[in-house]
């Protein structure tokens, strides 16, 4: 591997951020998002390669592609979060360590939302700042990484 580099993966319907339910997920786009976390990582000496898909399977794959490419991941698995096994499983069959982050916070929202299936095999949660939490994920794993 040559350069340091961060997976960002971002799961369904995050493709309509900055239209979808702005009084929930703010104004910022998806490419707010991964401008913010390029620009953060870049200054730590990190790449960014950012994907975004409305399908379970291409994250799985994405995970699988981020070992021996990338020194962590970032991800936000929106919906998947809450009913993915396949998406946990991806996590525990890498070695990085994977970030999860929730723009909003899930914890004060409907009760089905209040249960990650990744958050037990992964290094760190954000919940609840924005698309700034995004910037604090990168922060999170670049420390976990030094
Ligand atoms: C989300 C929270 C999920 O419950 C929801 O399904 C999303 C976005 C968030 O970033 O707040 O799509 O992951």
């Amino acid at each position: 591997m040559e350069k340091k580099k961060i997976y960002l993966l971002n799961g369904p319907n995050l493709n309509r951020l900055g239209v979808r339910e702005p009084g929930t997920y703010g104004t910022g786009t998806l490419e707010d998002v991964v401008r913010l976390v390029t620009e953060t990582a870049q200054k730590a000496g990190f790449e960014v390669e950012a994907y975004q898909s409305n399908h379970e399977g291409d994250l799985v794959d994405w995970i699988h592609q981020a070992e021996g490419m990338a020194d962590g991941i970032i991800i936000n698995p929106a919906a998947y979060t809450h009913t993915s096994v396949a998406l946990r499983d991806a996590v525990s069959s890498v070695s990085l360590p994977v970030i999860e982050i929730h723009i909003s916070n899930v914890h004060a929202r409907e009760a089905f939302r209040h249960t990650s299936m990744l958050a037990p095999v992964t290094a760190g949660q954000i919940v609840g700042f924005g698309i700034d939490g995004y910037r604090l994920a990168v922060e999170g794993l670049i420390q976990k990484l030094n």
